[in-house]
């Protein structure tokens, strides 16, 4: 019997998610969970919510919720729309957990006792109207790369290159519209990808059986010249887990948060701790640690091509970086955006069908 390890990407917390998210994430990942226990191996088979950054606090303050009241209710009713698909989640767990907020803050500390970050000021957007620094995908402006207008501080959807909002020409709010923007200064922790761009290249070009989306989008910035540039992995935001270096206070970081895209894969490791806390097992390290048994589990992860870069490249940073032998992917599944009608699906436009619309249509096994 072997035994499989398999995560979806963790959908964000705002919002209930359309057809095109399920067809790139978590319906592939549940058939190859079904298929692998239908062979009779053991399968642990995660996904969570995932709940920082400042696209849950604006939903939160667009609801009139504080924003943990909000998440653990979306999170509800995403666990519920993924029952209703009969989504088989061996655990659905919150990238907001206690367990991953440690964790998230185990591989800081490792990181940094490794020399893999370091402390940068520098100039960040804050919009006047908005009363607050803009988080990336927040900014929205012209493409350095393509020309794409409306591209997002974070990543331009047109050519899928990973940008700082800086970069942007003729940057604006998407919260207000406002352009009365100013660049102010803060300081933030970076993660020394760059550091690592040899060993993630052999490790990529290892991996002969990859689809070629996956290995294709990894080589791409891998080998852009700037794909691999270090990242800042922090954030001035009230929502998120609390900068620290392990245990211990991180001087000059008081008040800051983890990004995001920092906390939220290390989620696919505290949703195991989740799930034995939670009484369902009795060891998640067989599943994560090669130190304790999972050096022969084969671990796949399933997602749509925006996230290939993270899964990839960033996310394995921080495994290799902490120099703790966690248990590394051995298989990522990427895919295509699936169309609406001859347009993408969206969230923010409201444009394709979501699931709890689709469940109200049809059986799930006809989806
Ligand atoms: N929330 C992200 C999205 O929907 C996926 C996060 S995957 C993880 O695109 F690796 F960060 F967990
Ligand atoms: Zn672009």
């Amino acid at each position: 019997m072997a035994r499989h390890l398999i995560t979806s990407a963790i959908p964000y917390i705002n919002g209930i998610k359309h057809l095109g998210n399920l067809v790139g994430s978590q319906l592939p990942a549940d058939l190859f969970a079904r298929y692998q226990r239908a062979r009779g191996h053991e399968v642990l088979f995660l996904c969570a919510t995932d709940e920082h950054g400042t696209p849950a606090e604006l939903a939160a303050a667009k609801a009139g919720k504080p924003v943990a009241e909000y998440c653990a209710e979306m999170h509800e009713v995403q666990a519920k729309i993924a029952e209703g698909f009969r989504l088989s989640f061996d655990h659905f767990g919150r990238s907001s957990s206690p367990q991953n907020q440690k964790l998230t803050q185990h591989f800081a500390g490792q990181l940094a006792d490794n020399g893999l970050i370091r402390e940068v000021s520098e100039t960040q957007i804050y919009s006047h109207a908005d009363g607050r620094f803009l988080p990336d995908r927040y900014i929205e402006g012209t493409c350095p790369n393509c020309g794409f207008e409306s591209a997002r501080g974070d990543q331009c959807d047109n050519c899928t290159k990973q940008l700082d909002p800086t970069d942007l020409i003729n940057p604006y709010s998407t919260i207000s519209g406002s352009t009365d923007l100013e660049e102010r200064e803060t300081k933030h922790l970076y993660l020394r990808q760059s550091e690592m761009r040899e060993k993630l290249g052999e490790w990529i070009d290892s991996k002969h059986d990859w689809p070629v989306l996956t290995t294709s989008i990894a080589k791409k910035w891998l080998n852009d010249g700037d794909g691999l540039q270090d990242r800042g992995i922090t954030r001035d935001l009230d929502w998120g887990v609390p900068v620290k270096k392990g245990d211990a206070d991180w001087p000059g970081m008081e008040g800051k948060v983890f990004y995001v895209w920092f906390d939220a894969p290390v989620e696919y490791i505290a949703c195991a701790q989740e799930w034995v806390d939670a009484g369902k097992c009795e060891d998640w390290a067989r599943w994560w640690r090669t130190d304790k048994g999972a050096e022969d589990v084969t671990y796949t992860q399933f997602m749509g091509k925006d996230n290939v870069p993270f899964h990839t490249l960033s996310f394995p940073v921080t495994i290799f970086g902490s120099g703790e032998p966690w248990k590394l992917v051995d298989y990522i599944k990427s895919f295509n955006y699936l169309n609406y009608d001859g347009g993408q699906f969206s969230t923010s436009r409201g444009r394709g069908v979501f699931m709890d619309q689709a469940l109200e249509i049809l059986p799930a096994d006809y989806w």
